[in-house]
C-alpha cells in the first residue's frame, strides 16, 4: 500500500508536505484526514514515513 484510498493521498505526499512545512509527519496525517476512515492503510503509512523522514535526518 503506497496511498491512502480513503483520503486519496500518497504516503509520499505526507513526507513531502512534512518535509516542506516542518511538521511532524502525525499532524500533516491529522490535517488530511488520512489513515482515518477505514484504518487499513495505518500501519503501512506509520512505516513508510517513519522511514523516510529518518533516512533523511540520518543523511
Ligand atoms: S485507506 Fe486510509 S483510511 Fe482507508
Amino acid at each position: 500500500m503506497e496511498k491512502c484510498h480513503c483520503a486519496q493521498i500518497t504516503f509520499e505526499k505526507i513526507v513531502e508536505t512534512a518535509k516542506q512545512q516542518g511538521q511532524d509527519y502525525r499532524d500533516v496525517v491529522k490535517a488530511c484526514g488520512a489513515a482515518d476512515t477505514c484504518t487499513a492503510c495505518k500501519d503501512y503509512l506509520i512505516a513508510y514515513c517513519e522511514q523516510h523522514l529518518q533516512l533523511v535526518s540520518a543523511g
